[in-house]
């Protein structure tokens, strides 16, 4: 296995062993760092870090990990460039392809994080876009591989808006691990049809099951995970709150959700969430539309069952796997 020189945009571009080598790489690498086992084996290199929307996970991660593996960072934050506005994604790529070994991008289009792989000449990773956010997946899947021992045949029910990067990446991850995938939603908040037909594809070969259900109980009846993401994401208009409110209601994760499923379900969430009024968006929507929780409730969020901070350490674990394998291989 060598992904040296390799760009990471999309689950889809990899395969099932590479996704599984990555794990393990992490699973390793996160062993050393416990142990204090040096692990500065890209001493002198420089990664550039473009956030065009904000983070904490992934910012922090990249920055840390980075900083284990003996690199230095170049922070470019949503306003501090000229990137969009005044120099275009193939110039800028070009540049800091020249100044940098690597180059992490969190903004819109996936095409744009696609652009600035193909003309930056080094490797790019994808921070997340709105279609993908692939380096969530990796720290989700290493968790679950540590909290219930194996992907393969694991039931994973995403509830809420399954069009967005989250549904996506886990239906392609899922596909791609053989495991069996619910979306449960409403159904114009599917994943769309196209990647829905690639998935099943991809699932066809790996004996993956997709399944799109608009029932909670139904979808979430022998779950072994249960997972959810914000109602809207970063970048969408304020406008859609109301609608999305309105219709995702019925798919909170609450604690009756999680008796339906398997007594071993485990709670999953990639962060931040909306689980109380510990927020400046919490407390306006409380107060707009009278609800205290959005997507889960606190008690399921501070549950035995919740392992998503878990989930938020193994963020750094798995993104230093990936600048590893395609920085230095191995
Ligand atoms: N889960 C995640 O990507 O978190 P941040 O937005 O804080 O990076
Ligand atoms: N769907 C969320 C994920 C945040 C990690 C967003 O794009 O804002």
């Amino acid at each position: 296995m060598n992904l040296k020189g390799k760009n990471f945009l999309k689950l889809l571009d990899f395969s099932p062993e590479e996704i599984n080598y990555l794990i393990n790489m992490a699973s390793t690498l996160k062993l050393q760092k416990k142990q204090n086992i040096p692990h500065r084996v890209l001493q002198g290199k420089s990664v550039a870090l473009i956030f065009e929307k904000t983070s904490t996970r992934t910012r922090c991660s990249f920055e840390v990990a980075c900083s284990d593996l003996g690199m230095t960072t170049t922070y470019l934050d949503p306003s501090g460039s000229q990137i969009g506005k005044k120099e275009s994604i193939a110039d800028t790529a070009r540049v800091l392809g020249r100044l940098y070994d690597g180059i992490e991008y969190r903004g819109y289009g996936q095409e744009i994080v696609e652009e600035l792989a193909k003309h930056a000449n080094v490797p790019v990773w994808n921070g997340l876009t709105n279609e993908f956010h692939p380096t969530q997946i990796l720290a989700d899947f290493l968790t679950i591989k540590e909290k219930l021992g194996a992907l393969s045949g694991k039931k994973l029910v995403y509830m809420g808006d399954a069009r967005y990067n989250m549904g996506n990446s886990l239906m392609v991850g899922c596909a791609k691990m053989g495991m069996h995938f619910v979306a449960c939603a409403p159904k114009e908040y599917f994943p769309n049809e196209d990647l829905v037909n690639e998935c099943l594809k991809i699932a066809n070969e790996t004996g993956a099951k997709l399944e799109f259900i608009s029932n909670p109980n139904l979808a979430t009846k022998n779950a072994d995970v249960i997972y959810t993401d914000v109602w809207v994401s970063m970048g969408e208009p304020d406008s859609v709150w109301e609608e999305r409110i309105a219709k995702l209601l019925p798919y909170q994760v609450n604690a009756k959700l999680m008796k339906n499923a398997k007594k071993s379900c485990v709670f999953m969430h990639c962060l931040p969430a909306f689980h109380d009024l510990g927020t400046t968006i919490g407390k306006q929507i409380e107060q707009k539309f009278n609800i205290s929780a959005m997507e889960v409730t606190d008690e399921v969020f501070e549950s035995e069952q919740s392992i998503v901070f878990d989930q938020a350490e193994n963020r750094m674990h798995t993104i230093k796997a990936v600048m590893k394998a395609t920085l230095y291989g191995e």
